[in-house]
């Protein structure tokens, strides 16, 4: 779990920068590896801490473990941390401590379909489990990705989300932007009316979502309204996570730690939390 042979598990492993991506105007991805290639095994959903010397350090999901080789972390630029990130190029050492959280239940989700919805940044978190699910592909059944940005230029991963993932057994990819723009030739509009319109069955099926807030107040509102149950609908509270490992409190709602407890919930166990998520 820890690359570092001492024992705290706050110290980070060092890895180095190996590639940088521009995946949008304001979010790159970087892949890392150490000496001996991945820091650690993490499972998709996982977050690591990612840290700057001297700037700092911050939770990132991680969005994509290749085996033995390296980790990638898609990262947007909000502030102080991600500003200095961003200007990090090849070479850079970085440190890195974790996996933390539970991730996605990807055990429990084999043998059904399986429904991805994001908008924005949060296609990197998902990405990890729908790569998995590629990785795994007899595991699962039909496999649904359905993402929004604002505009064409916000959209990450457009390799993938163009080229590589319709290729894929069983799959279907539906990309919207939330304007009209020149050039773009594809569905415009948000993210739950598109969902509404695709109106995908709920038989056999777990929906995985991950967005802004606001994406996903109405997209959980019009999965509802499509017959899922609480239990068929999972996100992550990832945003939330600071430190890790249950000893900052940052993270808490009600009595409940996420990052001890998730950062992935089904829809249930959110609605046993206080009404701050
Ligand atoms: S992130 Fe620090 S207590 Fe949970």
């Amino acid at each position: 779990m820890h690359n570092c042979s001492c024992e705290n598990p706050l110290v980070p492993g060092i890895v180095e920068v190996v590639k940088i991506i521009d995946e949008t105007p304001d979010i790159k991805n970087f892949y890392v590896r150490s000496e001996n290639g991945v820091p650690f095994n993490v499972m998709p959903g996982q977050l690591a801490m990612v840290s700057l010397v001297p700037v700092g350090e911050g939770m990132f999901s991680v969005s994509w473990q290749e085996e033995n080789d390296h980790l990638e972390f898609a990262i947007k630029r909000t502030g102080l941390m991600t500003d200095e990130l961003h200007k990090i190029e090849v070479g850079q050492k970085l440190g890195v401590r974790g996996p933390y959280g539970n991730g996605f239940p990807v055990e429990e989700c084999k043998g059904k379909n399986m429904l991805f919805i994001a908008g924005g940044i949060g296609l990197a978190p998902l990405r990890s489990f729908i790569k998995y699910c590629f990785k795994h592909r007899e595991d699962y059944g039909k496999i649904t990705i359905l993402y929004g940005s604002r505009s064409a230029a916000d959209l990450c991963f457009k390799d993938e989300l163009f080229e590589k993932w319709p290729q894929e057994k069983d799959t279907e990819v539906y990309v919207t932007i939330d304007n009209p723009e020149e050039g773009w030739d594809g569905h415009v509009g948000f993210v739950p009316a598109y969902l509404e319109e695709l109106n995908p069955s709920p038989e056999g099926t777990i929906a995985v979502i991950c967005g802004p807030p606001i994406m996903i107040k109405f997209a959980l509102q019009s999965l509802e309204k499509m017959g899922y149950n609480d239990e068929q609908v999972i996100t992550t509270l990832e945003m939330r996570m600071k430190c890790g490992i249950g000893k900052c409190g940052r993270c808490n709602i009600g009595s409940e730690y996420i990052c001890l407890d998730g950062p992935v919930f089904n829809l249930a166990q959110l609605k046993q939390l206080p009404p701050e998520w």
